[in-house]
């Protein structure tokens, strides 16, 4: 394929770096939105008189053409093009001939490439909310079925306090509703046309650079031609607001193997979510989990690379940023597949509420509800606390629980208990007395569940 710049070489690219060189095997996945910049580009060249309206027609039939041919496969990129844009334009030249070759007026690839990332991503963006939806929507729908199921709550991997299990589901909705919102920053400020920066300085055709940014969706054109064609802030917005999600997930997938393991119990991944071992018979293996828990890591790798490559390149467009595609590509594809396969896994888990209820009744988490008891009944907290702890430490020693424990030994620590003691422990009455707001009381975590379930 003739390259782009035939006139002034006298000699053609080596073959080693010609490979080199290209990026149409990472970029023709834009070709939808390289042909919709062209169009609009087409359009507006029209309008401002600086194409005829019949080669507008035949630019924009065409480019319909090589768009309706690339959607059913007719037409594959070839590997012989550099990039997307080259084989767009090439393509279109040997279907209409001369016209082909004015629809570069104005424009250069340098506008081009930033225009169709920021298209592309943007419709990304727009997907990936989406399924971020749908995996809160998973959540809350296992946390609405789940708020009366007590289970200890850990801090420092330690027993703490009752909570009831919808209420840890829905931290995570939290946690996912704020990725979403983060996108949807991250989406204004990516709305902004770069198309009419040309290579760098703009340029002396009287273009309309609001029309091409209105028929493309785009709030406004950029301010700078130089920024336009120079940053890549945007794509490193979205691999950080990606690697965020990354982090969230992983910690959720941890928990998950954590709670299907035999320790925990607590949970049971589908058949359809798990895996054997070729050798160990008995293993169910949550290896989807794992890899999710994995996946951060290349996620956070992605935001790196995109920071180094950025770091010290002077402006304005330089060959380095091509490599900029790779990876926020790589980052949204294994965001978006571990957000597509952990809403089914949670429909599809089991959860095992007694062996929660067990690990709950086990490990002294409502000692806090028995300092509790003793403070309303005006013993200082701190002193509460301290005869607390005594009584944990007698348990200890002498095989019982606080459940366990007789009035008379309760007397023996402080002659303010009485028999009502053991309802302020019931692990039932623990979990439904916190009723401040967020907090795990079941009233609390169903008002919790349908606020979010209106941003969803
Ligand atoms: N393939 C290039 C990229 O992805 C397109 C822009 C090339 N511009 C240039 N002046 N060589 O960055």
């Amino acid at each position: 394929m003739e390259k782009l710049w035939t006139g002034r070489f006298k000699k053609t690219l080596d073959e080693a770096a010609n490979a080199f060189n290209a990026s149409i095997s990472v970029d023709s996945r834009m070709f939808r939105e390289d042909i919709a910049g062209s169009v609009a580009h087409a359009k507006m060249l029209a309008e401002c008189g600086i194409i005829s309206a019949a080669d507008r027609d035949a630019i924009v039939a065409g480019l319909e053409g090589i768009l309706a041919d690339m959607e059913s496969s007719a037409l594959a990129p070839s590997p012989e093009a550099e990039d997307i844009h080259s084989f767009v334009e090439a393509e279109l030249t040997k279907r209409i001939g001369d016209a082909g070759k004015r629809l570069h007026t104005a424009r250069s690839r340098n506008d081009q490439v930033a225009l169709d990332l920021r298209l592309y991503l943007r419709g990304r963006i727009d997907e990936l909310s989406d399924e971020i939806n749908d995996l809160i929507a998973a959540l809350l729908d296992v946390a609405e079925a789940n708020t009366d199921a007590v289970m200890p709550g850990y801090t420092h991997m330690q027993r703490g306090q009752p909570i009831v299990f919808g209420h840890q589901l829905c931290a995570y909705a939290q946690m996912l509703l704020r990725d979403r919102d983060r996108l949807a920053d991250c989406r204004k400020r990516m709305n902004v046309s770069p198309l009419g920066s040309c290579a760098l300085a703009g340029t002396t055709y009287p273009i309309d650079r609001e029309m091409t940014a209105r028929l493309l969706g785009f709030d406004a054109p950029c301010a700078n031609s130089i920024d336009g064609v120079s940053d890549r802030d945007f794509a490193v917005e979205l691999a950080a607001d990606c690697a965020i999600i990354a982090a969230h997930l992983s910690r959720f997938a941890e928990e998950t193997i954590l709670w299907c393991s035999r320790e925990f119990g607590f949970v049971e991944l589908d058949d359809a979510y798990s895996t054997g071992s070729s050798i160990m018979p008995q293993k169910k293996n949550p290896d989807i989990a794992e890899l999710v828990r994995g996946k951060s890591g290349r996620v956070y790798g992605d935001l790196t690379t995109l920071l180094t490559l950025l770091k010290g390149l002077p402006l304005a467009y330089n060959k380095d940023m091509q490599e900029d595609k790779e990876a926020i590509f790589d980052s949204v594809d294994t965001v978006s597949d571990c957000l597509r396969l952990f809403a089914p896994m949670l429909r599809t888990m089991k959860v095992n509420r007694a062996a929660m209820r067990k690990a709950a009744a086990d490990g002294f988490i409502n000692a806090t509800d028995c300092a509790d008891y003793l403070t309303k009944k005006d013993v200082p907290f701190r002193e509460a606390y301290k005869l607390t702890g005594g009584i944990v430490a007698y348990c200890i020693d002498n095989g019982k629980t606080l459940e366990t424990l007789t009035l008379e030994e309760y007397k023996g620590f402080s002659p303010v208990f009485d028999a009502d003691v053991f309802d302020a422990i019931d692990l039932d009455v623990c979990v439904a007395k916190r009723v401040s707001f967020g907090g795990t009381a079941p009233e609390s975590v169903k008002a919790q569940i349908s606020a979010m379930r209106d941003e969803i």
